[in-house]
């Protein structure tokens, strides 16, 4: 059921070292794509059909083509950031294996042409930090990384940095920003990273496992890769599973498996007793599902077909203990807080969006305050600069979508100990019916309004 190529002997102890790692094979890849021209590299990384695994899920082997030829000097960030909540599969990764990371920027640098090269590192992740610094020297030292890499022609520097803890930063373009000692604050698009990105030089971003992954590819070619996983997905993923599992963690699997394989196979399904209520395929960014969807296949294009998203392939389940007004508020407020305040909608929407949830909470709402609330989220989607306030407006729409009935009960029962009468309620909802503003409800979220 779980198929590993990335997590192979991710926890024989020394891994992170480079003895250990050569021992298990580490930098062959590195030695067999430098033998290769560096077409002949990105021809293996577009074979692979390898999509992004850091949320927009673009082909990798697609974006280094993107970048100019010519001698100009481009640029390689790998995307450290891992700050949208419930993923840390990344962090497993630099931990336990950082040689992989890093063979896999060697190699993905010479098939683009890059000759400088980051690591844009979460802030709070300072013994991953360390590790992927230790593990550095030892690539300097053997010769993987520097001038003249392995007497190739190719050079590269690599950087370790440390961000400095904001989630905004995990988008590529605020991410260049904070590298460049900025403001971590996103950019309007186009231009792209890969015409005028760090510096204003041609720059591929990606994610740590995507750049992890490369390494195998080399070792498999890439129509050998492109065997794994289904047609427009292919390969493994890893996914990290939260909540109200038994067994949460990382686990690799060959994309196209149904969820339901994932989150009660692999992860075990909730406690005995319990019911899941709702579930985030991809990080709390992307639209919740019910358990009647437990058996979508777990892959780019069927979540996208069923109103919600991959994303970064974090799951967090939510089981039946737990009010979808908590899980909603939780959400909002972590978007609230990490708004970079640039763009309107998403400043304000996220800041109303919570206080309306409070109402509900608190009893102060009608049930007028849904469709409000459901209104604010069709506003916020798709007029923003960058993603953060789709981020926070897709997951919250779908809640409403799917949950209407209990938020409706919410706001029952929560006016009733405050001694309000449902029948105002009631009152208001009629009127707004009259209006036709109930239809404001309706929108892209999966299962409608
Ligand atoms: C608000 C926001 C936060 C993001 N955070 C991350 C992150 O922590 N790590 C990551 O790899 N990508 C993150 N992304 C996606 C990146 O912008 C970008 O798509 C990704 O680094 C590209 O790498 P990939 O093609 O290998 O997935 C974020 C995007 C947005 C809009
Ligand atoms: S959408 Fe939000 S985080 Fe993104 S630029 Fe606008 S205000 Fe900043």
């Amino acid at each position: 059921m779980s198929t590993t190529l990335l997590l192979t002997n991710i926890d024989e102890p020394g891994l992170c070292t480079l003895p250990v790692y050569q021992r298990r094979g580490g930098y062959d890849s590195l030695r067999r794509a430098l033998a290769m021209t560096p077409e002949e590299v990105l021809h293996e990384l577009e074979a692979s059909g390898l999509r992004g695994r850091g949320g927009a899920g673009f082909q990798m082997g697609k974006k280094v083509s993107f970048l100019p030829k010519g001698s100009m000097d481009k640029y390689l960030v790998c995307n450290a950031d891992e700050s949208e909540p419930g993923t840390f599969k990344d962090r497993e990764l630099m931990q336990k294996t950082p040689h992989t990371l890093i063979e896999g920027i060697i190699i993905a640098s010479y098939a683009a042409g890059a000759n400088r090269s980051f690591i844009y590192i979460r802030g709070e992740y300072q013994l991953q930090a360390d590790i992927l610094d230790a593990a550095l020297r030892e690539a300097y030292d053997a010769g993987f990384v520097g001038e003249n890499i392995l007497g190739s022609g190719h050079s590269l520097s690599l950087v370790v940095h440390r961000g400095a803890g904001a989630y905004i930063c995990g988008e590529e373009t605020g991410l260049l920003d904070s590298l460049e000692g900025k403001r971590g604050n996103p950019r309007l698009k186009p231009p792209f990273p890969a015409n005028q990105g760090l510096y204003q030089g041609p720059t591929l971003i990606n994610n740590v496992e995507t750049l992890s992954t490369v390494p195998t590819i080399i070792r498999m070619g890439g129509e050998g890769y492109a065997k794994l996983g289904v047609q427009t997905s292919t390969g493994t993923k890893l996914v990290s599973v939260s909540g109200h599992v038994q067994r949460p963690g990382n686990y690799e699997i060959e994309l196209g498996i149904p969820a339901r394989e994932i989150i009660y196979g692999l992860a075990g399904g909730p406690t005995p007793g319990r019911q899941i209520k709702c579930w985030f395929p991809g990080g709390s960014s992307s639209p919740v599902l019910t358990a009647a969807d437990l058996d979508v296949p777990y892959d780019f294009d069927s979540l996208a077909k069923a109103g919600t998203m991959l994303g970064s392939g974090a799951i967090i389940v939510v089981d039946d203990s737990t009010p979808i007004i908590n899980v909603a508020l939780k959400v909002a407020r972590f978007y609230r807080h990490e708004s970079c305040g640039k763009c309107t909608p998403c400043r304000e929407g996220t800041n109303w969006t919570v206080k309306m949830l409070e109402r509900i909470d608190s009893g102060e709402a009608t049930p007028m305050d849904i469709e409000i609330m459901a209104s604010v989220q069709e506003h916020i989607i798709g007029n923003c600069l960058c993603v953060l306030g789709d981020a926070m407006a897709m997951p919250i729409g779908s809640m409403i979508a799917k949950f209407r009935e209990e938020f409706e009960a919410h706001i029952a029962a929560a006016r009733a100990r405050r001694g309000l009468g449902a029948d105002d309620a009631q009152a208001y909802s009629s009127a707004l019916a009259a209006q036709g503003a109930a239809a404001v409800g309706a929108g892209p979220y999966p299962g409608g309004s």
